[in-house]
C-alpha cells in the first residue's frame, strides 16, 4: 500500500484529497493546526470509506520541529512516504501592502511559502535516501502573474512557490534523486479560505463582483480533489503541472455563464 502525506488537510482542499486517496487504498496521514479538528477528521474519513487507512498527526507548517516529527510519525506508521502535499495555506486579509502590519506579513509568507519551502527540504532528504517520492506543492492566486487588490502578499507567495516548484524539479532532474516534484492548480474553490483571513482569524467580505466570478469559475473542493488525486496517482512525469481550472475550462465557463444557476451563496 501506498502513503501520501498532507499538510493542512483537517478541511478543504486538504480533507477532500484525503478522502480520495483512501478511496483508492493508499494509507493516509491528514495533519493540521488543531488535534480536535484532526480527530473529527480522521473519524468522518473513516466513517465514509471503508479501503486504506488513516492516522493523524499535529503539525504547524511554520515548526521546523512538527515537520521532521510530521515525517518520523509517518516513517514509523508506514515505512515510506510516496507522496508528500504541501497544502497548509492561508488567505491574507483584504488589505493594501501599506496597511498590512509585519504579524500579517509574516503569517502568510511563513505558511504559504517557508512551510512549504523548509517542508520540500525535509522531505526531499527522506525521499532521495528512497531514490523515489514525489512532492506537490499548491499554486493559487498570483502564480501567473495576476494581480488583484488586497491579495498582494498571498500573490508574492504562490508566484514564488511556482517558481519554488520548478527549480526543485530541476535540481532533483539533474542530480537523479529518483524523486518528483509537481505543481497542483486548484483553480477557485469554495472553501473556508475564500471568507477567512490568517486561517480563521479575520473575516474577508467578498463583494458582488467577486461573487459572481466565483459562481462562474468556482467549484466545491471535492470536485477539485477528485481531478487531481487521480492524475497524481498515475503521475510518473517530473516537473508536471496538474491543473484543474485550464483557460479553456474557464473560456467556456464564462461563455456559458448565463445558463449557470450556481449560487455558492444563496445562504
Ligand atoms: N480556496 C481557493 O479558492 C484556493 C485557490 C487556489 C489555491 N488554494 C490553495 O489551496 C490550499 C488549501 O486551501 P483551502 O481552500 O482548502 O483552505 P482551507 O482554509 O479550507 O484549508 C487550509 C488548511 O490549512 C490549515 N493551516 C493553516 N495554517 C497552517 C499551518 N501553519 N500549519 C498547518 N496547517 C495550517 C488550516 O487549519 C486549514 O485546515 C492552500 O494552499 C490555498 O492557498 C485555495
Amino acid at each position: 500500500m501506498k502513503t501520501v502525506v498532507i499538510t493542512g488537510s483537517a478541511r478543504g482542499l486538504g480533507y477532500e484529497m484525503a478522502k480520495v486517496f483512501k478511496q483508492n487504498n493508499f494509507n493516509v496521514i491528514i495533519s493540521d493546526l488543531n488535534l480536535e479538528n484532526l480527530k473529527k477528521a480522521k473519524e468522518n474519513l473513516d466513517s465514509l470509506i471503508q479501503t486504506g487507512n488513516v492516522e493523524l498527526c499535529v503539525c504547524d507548517v511554520t515548526n521546523t520541529s512538527d515537520i521532521k516529527a510530521l515525517i518520523d510519525f509517518a516513517k514509523e506508521k508506514f515505512n515510506e512516504i510516496d507522496i508528500w502535499i504541501n497544502n497548509a495555506g492561508v488567505n491574507q486579509p483584504e488589505k493594501a501592502i501599506w496597511d498590512l502590519t509585519e504579524d500579517e506579513i509574516n503569517t502568510v509568507i511563513n505558511v504559504d511559502l517557508k512551510g512549504t519551502i523548509m517542508a520540500s527540504n525535509l522531505i526531499m532528504q527522506e525521499m532521495i535516501k528512497n531514490k523515489k517520492g514525489a512532492i506537490y506543492n499548491i499554486e493559487g492566486y498570483g502564480s501567473n502573474d495576476a494581480m488583484m487588490l488586497g491579495l498582494s502578499i498571498y500573490g508574492t507567495s504562490k508566484r514564488a512557490i511556482t517558481y519554488f516548484t520548478e527549480a526543485l524539479a530541476k535540481e532533483s532532474e539533474e542530480r537523479k534523486t529518483g524523486v518528483i516534484v509537481g505543481k497542483l492548480s486548484p483553480g477557485i474553490m469554495i472553501t473556508d479560505f475564500i471568507t477567512n483571513a490568517l486561517g480563521n482569524k479575520q473575516k474577508i467580505n467578498l463583494s458582488e463582483k467577486t461573487k459572481k466570478v466565483y459562481n462562474i469559475l468556482g467549484d466545491y473542493p471535492d470536485v477539485v480533489a477528485n481531478y487531481l488525486v487521480k492524475e497524481m496517482i498515475t503521475n510518473t512525469k517530473n516537473n508536471a503541472k496538474i491543473e484543474w481550472l485550464t483557460n479553456k475550462k474557464a473560456a467556456w465557463r464564462f461563455m456559458t455563464a448565463a445558463f449557470n444557476k450556481r449560487d455558492f451563496f444563496k445562504d
